[in-house]
C-alpha cells in the first residue's frame, strides 16, 4: 500500500508486554495489525455514537411454537423496512428457530429494532452486533 504511515509510540514496558501476549493470544503476526483493529474498533464504536450510518445484525432465537411470537416478531420487522436488507431463518431443532436480520442505516433504529424484538415474549435470546458499512474505517 503506498499510503501507509509510520509512527513511533512510546509507552510503558508493563504495557507493551500485556499487549504482545494480549495480540499472541489473539494469533496476530504484528503489532500493526492489532493496533489497525484497534483503531477501527474505536472508529465502528463513534459511528455507532455518533449517529453515523452503519451496518450490523441482530440474531435472535425463539421458539415459533408459542403463541403469536412469529406474528409479533414480523409486524416488528415490518415497521423497520427502512434499515433491513434481509432476513434469515433457520429451523434450529423441532422448536428452535435462528433468525438473523440484517441491517443498514442508522444506530438509533437498529437499537430500537433490537429492544423490541428482545422485548416480545418467547424470544429466548438477541444479540446486535454492530458493525460498519467499511468506508470510513
Ligand atoms: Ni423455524
Amino acid at each position: 500500500m503506498s499510503n501507509l504511515v509510520r509512527f513511533g509510540v512510546s509507552l510503558e514496558k508493563e504495557l507493551l508486554q500485556g499487549f504482545d501476549s494480549r495480540i499472541k493470544e489473539q494469533n496476530y503476526t504484528n503489532r500493526s495489525e492489532a493496533i489497525r483493529d484497534l483503531i477501527r474498533e474505536d472508529l465502528v464504536r463513534k459511528a455507532w455514537q455518533e449517529g453515523k450510518e452503519i451496518a450490523g445484525a441482530i440474531t435472535m432465537i425463539y421458539d415459533h411454537h408459542k403463541r403469536e411470537v412469529v406474528n409479533k416478531l414480523m409486524d416488528i420487522q415490518h415497521g423497520f423496512g427502512g434499515i433491513i436488507i434481509s432476513t434469515s431463518h433457520i429451523h434450529l431443532d423441532h422448536h428452535n428457530c435462528l433468525e438473523v436480520v440484517v441491517l443498514k442505516g442508522k444506530p438509533s433504529q437498529a437499537q430500537e429494532l433490537s429492544d423490541k424484538l428482545k422485548a416480545v415474549k418467547w424470544v429466548k435470546h438477541v444479540t446486535l452486533s454492530m458493525s460498519s458499512t467499511g468506508r470510513d474505517i
